[in-house]
């Protein structure tokens, strides 16, 4: 079996593709993707060269932020199938050497969670209501929430429940919507549920987590009032990266090592470098999301720096590094690239920018050659790979998220980038639903994306997905990629070029990236293995990238040692390609 290659280490490098159930394939035809559409495109993804899926919530949920407010943690929601469904799809991805990464969602539920219906059918100071943050209203009659938390999709972060008598009674807490009640982690019985609930997934042979939200679990339990006057000190927020929330990953960790090669992924947005690296510590989480590379703006002395820092960060840890450039809660990146601000912040979404999406192509394309050639793990956004757009004209009715709806539309939301994939055929649904489905997709797709199916982008060399495809096939084949060492190389400006350099005398690999407006010089090299775009001879046009082959010659066996002990040896790296060179 191919997903027995390469031992328990098979997350340092490994390339991982971020499935958006609901906006994958639609196999029962009612609108919304599901388990069945999933399976029926495993030999896609296989093809495709991913390592592992991660899923985002799959769980039953009314879908108030799409999955991320959860009824059942032991289940699937109905609309996307069942648990046997979830245990065939699990083992059929491992027969395509594919693991599989879920979504585990513990800073809060749904208000329809057993849980908060109990809790609000609870007396005030009742255990029920203890496993969630009940608390007394301030001002006459408790009419006032109990401070001044605001959610961070807009609106206060409390709202008041009723008695089980039907009269207002306390406040609950819910750092995003209302829908989600934030759970106290100070309740053993919250802890020791999902620690239950990670054996149950786990023991099911789901291969990792992503934890959402993983730096808001623990709360200062006295509640206090934010500060006026922006951001408090690192390590003194009242809900953000507290230090107490670290003992929880430390005991997850515990759970996880009672399991062969399961990995911990942390969504971790954090401006402090050093808190951030305290979550990677060796019995905490094997590894965090990069966004701090996400955000970053084409410019290549700010990607530069956003690289040296993320390895600087990762080295006294061990961890592998990893590499996103979008996900279900930012723009699409080729409509970034395509902006004249092509830096990305959650909180200053803005869609009224022209998008030139030919140069976000172009960059988008680039930048995938940068990134995958970059030391450590990476993760592609479904439709990353067929160059999909932020879709920017959804009409505000169809729109799902709650972030437009709680701030009045002043942030246009997430849903852009969620919209159905494209699959075949020249008019919606794309092949996204079966023949002669009952319903349309659950957000219109643009029509524009007949361009971008997976039907007309195969075969076609120019295309996205085909410089996908050949990307993650070097990638996964070339001892030099993935986990390991890099040396940064002298460039011209706005040029970024380093090697990868395999242990033993092979030859390794160059990345170029031309982000300056003029063509540049390609440096030495025996073969070019892969290119963003078409090269100007033996020069580099801006915009582009290419993945160069260097022999011994090249760089030199002084360069490979110099290598080595930047990098700090190849130990992960070999553990990788253990067997054929392969990373899983
Ligand atoms: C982060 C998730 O990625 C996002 O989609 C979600 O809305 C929030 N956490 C709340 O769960």
């Amino acid at each position: 079996m191919p997903i027995h290659r390469g031992g328990g280490a098979w997350w340092r490098g490994a390339a991982v593709y971020q499935l958006y159930v609901q906006s994958f394939a639609d196999g029962d035809g009612d609108g919304t993707g599901d388990l069945a559409g999933v399976r029926a495109r495993l030999p896609y993804l296989a093809a495709l060269g991913v390592d592992a899926i991660w899923y985002s919530p799959w769980y039953p949920s009314p879908r108030s932020d799409a999955g991320y407010d959860v009824a059942d943690y032991r289940s699937i929601d109905p609309a996307f199938g069942t648990l046997a469904d979830a245990d065939t799809l699990i083992g059929e991805a491992h027969a395509h050497g594919i693991r599989t990464i879920i979504d585990i969602v513990p800073n809060h539920c749904s208000d329809r969670h057993p849980w908060f219906r109990a809790a609000l059918a609870a007396a005030p100071g009742s255990a029920e209501r203890e496993r969630f943050w009940f608390r007394p209203g301030r001002g006459p009659g408790g009419g006032l929430p109990p401070n001044n938390w605001r959610s961070i999709f807009g609106g206060p972060a409390w709202t008041r429940a009723r008695s089980p008598d039907g009269t207002p009674g306390e406040w609950y807490l819910h750092l995003f919507s209302p829908q989600q009640p934030d759970f106290n982690w100070g309740s053993p019985d919250v802890r020791a549920e999902f620690e239950d609930i990670l054996r149950f997934w786990f023991g099911r042979g789901v291969d990792g987590v992503r934890i959402d939200s993983a730096a808001l679990l623990t709360k200062d339990p006295l509640l206090p009032d934010m500060a006026a006057g922006g951001e408090p000190p690192p390590g003194t927020h009242p809900f953000v990266d507290r230090d107490d929330v670290h003992d929880i990953y430390r005991s997850w960790r515990a759970v996880a090592g009672d399991y062969a090669g399961r990995v911990l992924t942390g969504e971790i947005w954090l401006p402090d470098a050093t808190r951030y690296a305290r979550y990677l510590r060796p019995d905490e989480l094997h590894t965090v999301f990069n966004f701090p590379y996400l955000c970053c703006p084409w410019d290549a002395g700010e990607l530069r720096s956003v690289i040296d820092a993320t390895l600087a960060l990762h080295a006294p840890a061990g961890a592998p590094a990893t590499w996103v450039l979008s996900n279900h809660d930012v723009d699409r990146v080729v409509s970034r690239y395509g902006r004249a601000d092509t830096s990305f912040g959650l909180d200053r979404r803005d869609h009224s920018q022209p998008v030139d999406l030919e140069l976000g192509t172009r960059r988008a394309r680039a930048a995938v050659l940068l990134t995958m050639a970059l030391p450590g793990s990476v993760y592609v956004y479904q439709g990353e790979e067929l160059g999909l757009w932020e879709v920017e004209d959804i009409p505000d009715e169809l729109r799902r998220d709650p972030i437009f709806h709680r701030t009045g539309g002043a942030d246009p939301g997430r849903d852009g980038s969620r919209v159905p994939l494209p699959w075949a055929g020249t008019e919606p649904p794309f092949g996204f639903s079966p023949p002669q489905a009952a319903a349309q997709p659950w957000l219109p797709q643009p029509k524009e994306w007949r361009d971008l199916t997976v039907e007309t982008e195969t075969g076609d060399a120019d295309s996205m997905l085909e410089l996908y495809r050949s990307a993650l096939r070097i990638r996964r084949a070339e001892p030099a990629f993935g986990d390991g060492p890099m040396t940064w190389l002298p460039a011209p400006d706005g040029v970024l070029a380093f090697d990868r350099v395999p242990g033993g005398d092979g030859g390794g690999v160059r990345c170029v990236t031309n982000l300056s407006p003029v063509a540049a010089e390609l440096p030495a090299h025996t073969s070019v293995l892969l290119a963003s775009g078409p090269l100007d001879g033996g020069r580099l046009p801006p915009d582009t990238a290419a993945w160069l082959r260097t022999g011994p010659t090249d760089g030199g066996p002084g360069l490979r040692a110099a290598n080595r002990a930047v990098g700090g040896g190849p130990g992960p790296r070999t553990a990788n390609r253990a067997v054929g060179g392969a990373r899983n």
